[in-house]
């Protein structure tokens, strides 16, 4: 059997943040609120001119120096993203040109906030059927760029920032992706949603007078899907593996709420000391989430050498996913 273990990881945000306190000389908000109803305390926010493909090429460059391995040796790079620099190219050949890995093919996944769960289930898949050995997955968004500062029900809850990690086929038994699980309703489409741009609704003075390029996100409805699905995938993936939550070293969920988290973990039964929060430094970063959470968790020390970790997601599409993972 073959597995799919990660050998590098890496991350990175962009320098400036964005208070709780300064969102409020900007929408009619508080810190009370956006604390209490979310967990945030903090996001990042890209400057002007730096795009998701850098943000990717940064955190890729760090996992691949960690994992040791010649940058020549990629043969597949993932994007999950869903603010790609352009409609096309796809940001994967972007990072692929900025970071020299001639060798690779690449191409991006959009799959809302599940985007790095669906490339890892998707480089899991190629590794696992022999076809290559080396990939390197990343999550990336820049939410900053299509988020409305005049909408308080969205604004306070976005950020930028990505993650990367590189996978090599490994044959030791059970060290690496252990399994993946990945759904969609497309019927919930309109619950987390950026109308315009592409073919239904090309941009257009209208579109743009309408505020149709930013997100659209029914809160309260996607908090309910949210906990359950959340709950159901995990459960799942516990269950394919016969592990019991006790079996988890460490519970690392999407993070776009901390009293979604909290219910999550509650409903699968871990305590809180299992489970790796930091929404409050960085908001919800779509696609960036999870990997930038696993790489502060390795890089605290909260997941080591043979941690077994279970990751969950959910998104726009609606998708929702998670992967167990044997460090
Ligand atoms: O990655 C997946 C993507 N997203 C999610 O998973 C998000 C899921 N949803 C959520 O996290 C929560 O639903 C939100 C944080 C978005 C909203 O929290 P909520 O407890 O569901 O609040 P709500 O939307 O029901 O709004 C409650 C009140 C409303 O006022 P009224 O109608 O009760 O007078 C809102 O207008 O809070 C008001 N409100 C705000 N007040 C101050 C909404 N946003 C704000 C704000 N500051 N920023």
């Amino acid at each position: 059997m073959i597995y799919s273990k990660v050998v590098g990881i890496g991350s990175f945000v962009p320098e400036k943040i964005l208070t709780n306190e300064e969102l409020c000389n900007i929408v009619d908000t508080s810190d009370e609120w956006i604390t209490s109803r979310t967990g945030i305390k903090e996001r990042r926010i890209a400057e002007d001119g730096l795009t998701t493909s850098d943000i990717a090429a940064a955190a890729a460059k760090k996992a691949i120096k960690i994992s040791g391995l010649n940058p020549q040796d990629i043969e597949l790079i993932l994007v999950g993203t869903v603010t790609p620099d352009m409609i096309f190219p796809s940001t994967s050949c972007i990072v692929q040109n900025k970071l020299g890995l001639k060798n690779a093919a690449a191409f991006d996944i959009s799959a809302g906030c599940s985007g790095f769960i669906y490339s890892l289930s998707v480089a899991d898949s190629f590794i696992k059927s022999g076809k290559y050995k080396n990939v390197l997955v990343i999550g990336a968004d820049l939410l900053s760029r299509i988020t409305d500062y005049a909408d308080r029900s969205t604004c306070v809850l976005f950020g930028d920032g990505g993650g990367a990690v590189v996978l090599t086929a490994n044959a030791e038994n059970n060290r690496g992706i252990l399994s993946t699980h990945m759904h969609s309703e497309g019927g919930h489409n309109e619950t987390l949603m950026l109308k315009a741009g592409g073919s239904l609704m090309p941009a257009s003075i209208i579109s743009v007078n309408n505020g149709e390029h930013y997100i659209k996100m029914k809160g309260a409805e996607l908090f309910k899907y949210a906990v359950n699905y959340l709950r159901d995938v995990a459960e799942e993936a516990m269950e394919s593996n016969n592990f019991k939550p006790e079996d988890i070293d460490l519970f690392v969920p999407h993070q776009a709420n901390v009293r979604i988290i909290e219910a999550t973990a509650k409903k699968l039964r871990f305590p809180m000391k299992k489970v790796f929060v930091n929404v409050e430094k960085y908001g919800n970063t779509s696609s960036g989430s999870i990997p930038i959470a696993l790489d502060e968790a390795y890089s605290s020390g909260r997941i080591k050498e043979s941690s077994v970790v279970l990751i969950d997601a959910i998104g726009a599409g609606l998708t929702w996913a998670s992967s167990i993972i044997r460090w």
